[in-house]
């Protein structure tokens, strides 16, 4: 049962769990201050015993206090509420939501920090209702025992700030249940998210008012895409090309493009991989998947922006009918490409993904997400994408909201040293670069089709699956990106 979420007035509740916050040095708001009163001060007593700072994720709790009809009080630290940030605010709210797993019932967080300026209660109060929604996924589908059980039913907000609450959680909860889409996507299994069925899924979002189309392998045939189409000759599934369109703005306003490595299954083809581990690659279409999302996001919160989003979606296998290491492909661009390693197939997929992209929507920007190389999560372990583009206002513009919003991306460097890696005698480039620098390369290879229109790529293969548990994720897939695009588009392109 997903946790319904609500918010209410800032008063106490007399049933459940009560989760008070407190600031630093283990202030207690003014309603924490009248809860210890009722329970002859067992909650200061508690403070001091547990020696409680009130620093950031500090917590514990009481159970069955006496003179109350609750469940549980927990106590929770804020830490300096004056510089509390939105995404703070999130990781509380999944913290808060993590200190009740346990508890059946209704679990009312209260919360008035009234501390930072830049952020309004109503928006802390929201974003802490995100990251319990976050908290709460869980992918348990296929669980036919073993599900986890009871648990909190019910999460309601506390806030003075209620009514603009409310309002500013309507449409992060859009961008959270975009989050919680691609989640779903890179958890399912590739026997079951087959390229078809992916489209299928994309296809669902019509019903938001996202226009939907889907190529099949004669129609990009015709269009000549034969580095996308020489990636799934292996395999029984067919490779298809998602094309989606939001359009939130004039007509006439440029649109916004977003492109995704959609490998719903990476064997390496005849490169073959190696056994350990090879079942990770079923996520291998995070970038696909956080595209996906991210249009989910879009059309459910109605952003006013023109945007695309544009699938790649393939099965690589190894196969009589597989491409061969030194097949040499045309791609839709007319650049030749040699294939020197079949397991290099992402770049394949977004050449033509990228060329198509910008040809037919001439947009203003085009960002893709793929999970691409092994080699950026040498470079940035989990917590950062790789980032690396054309364009430094998109740069910085990125950079800056991922850090606020806890996506965090790391540009990385292009240059011709890279890009000439990339050449070969037998065609105008091979896909694959080298022992150094691999990530760079594969950059430099997708710069070549992107026909010099602002892009960037971002590396998800560290970020979108495998993902540490944090406070407002618990699954092998993260959801990266949504987050971070749809901040992006909010900001700076509606
Ligand atoms: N999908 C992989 C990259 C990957 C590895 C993603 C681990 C997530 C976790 C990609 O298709 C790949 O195989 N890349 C190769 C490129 C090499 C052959 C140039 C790699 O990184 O080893
Ligand atoms: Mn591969
Ligand atoms: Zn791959």
């Amino acid at each position: 049962m997903p946790l319904s979420i609500s918010f209410t007035k800032d008063t106490l509740p007399t049933k459940g769990s009560v989760i008070l916050t407190a600031t630093e040095g283990g202030k207690l708001s003014s309603l924490g201050k009248a809860l210890d009163k009722t329970t002859g001060g067992a909650i200061t007593r508690a403070i001091k015993i547990k020696k409680f700072t009130g620093k950031a994720g500090a917590m514990f709790a009481l159970l069955a206090p006496a003179k109350t009809t609750l469940d549980r009080i927990v106590v929770l630290g804020l830490g300096d509420a004056k510089k509390l940030t939105a995404a703070d605010a999130e990781k509380m709210g999944g913290t808060a939501l993590g200190t009740v797993e346990k508890a059946d019932g209704v679990i009312t967080l209260m919360l008035d920090p009234a501390g930072n300026k830049e952020v309004s209660d109503a928006d802390i109060a929201a974003r802490a209702a995100t990251g319990a929604m976050l908290r709460d996924y869980k992918f348990e589908k296929y669980k036919t025992k073993g599900k986890t059980k009871g648990g909190p039913s019910k999460f309601v907000v506390a806030t003075k700030a209620m009514a603009a609450a409310k309002k500013s959680f309507t449409e992060l909860k859009a961008v959270a249940e975009g989050t919680i889409l691609a989640r779903d996507l890179v958890n399912e299994p590739a026997n079951i998210l087959t390229p078809p069925e992916f489209a299928k899924r994309a296809k669902a979002l019509t019903k938001l008012g996202v226009k939907v189309e889907v190529l099949s392998e004669a129609q990009m045939k015709k269009l000549g895409m034969g580095s996308l189409l020489g990636v799934g000759q292996g395999s029984r599934q067919p490779s298809q090309m998602v094309v989606m369109q939001w359009n939130g703005a004039a007509k006439t306003k440029q649109p916004v493009a977003f492109v995704g490595k959609g490998v719903c299954f990476d064997t390496g083809g005849i490169s073959i991989k190696p056994a350990g581990g090879m079942e990770d690659m079923k996520g291998d279409m995070g970038g696909a998947a956080a595209v996906t999302g991210l249009m989910h996001a879009l059309a459910a919160r109605k952003a006013k922006v023109n945007a695309v989003g544009i699938l790649g979606l393939v099965e690589n296998m190894p196969d009589g009918d597989a491409q061969r290491p030194g097949d040499i492909v045309t791609s839709m661009s007319g650049q030749t490409i040699e294939v020197l390693n079949t397991d290099a197939e992402g770049r394949l997929v977004l050449a033509d993904a990228l060329w198509y992209t910008q040809k037919r929507f001439k947009p203003k920007f085009m960002i893709d997400l793929a999970t691409l190389t092994g080699a950026i999560m040498v470079a940035l372990g989990q917590d950062y994408a790789g980032l690396f583009s054309n364009d430094d206002k998109l740069s910085e513009q990125l950079t800056a909201i991922g850090n606020a919003e806890g996506e965090k991306v790391w540009r990385m460097p292009m240059n011709d040293t890279f890009d000439k890696m990339i050449n070969t005698p037998n065609a105008d480039m091979k896909n694959i670069g080298g022992r150094y620098a691999g990530s760079s390369t594969a950059a430099q290879f997708l710069q070549r089709f992107t026909n010099d229109v602002p892009w960037v790529h971002l590396d998800i293969a560290g970020t979108a699956m495998g993902s540490p548990k944090s406070s407002i994720s618990r699954t092998w897939a993260s959801g990266y990106g949504v987050r971070l695009l749809d901040r992006l588009v909010k900001a700076h392109y509606e």
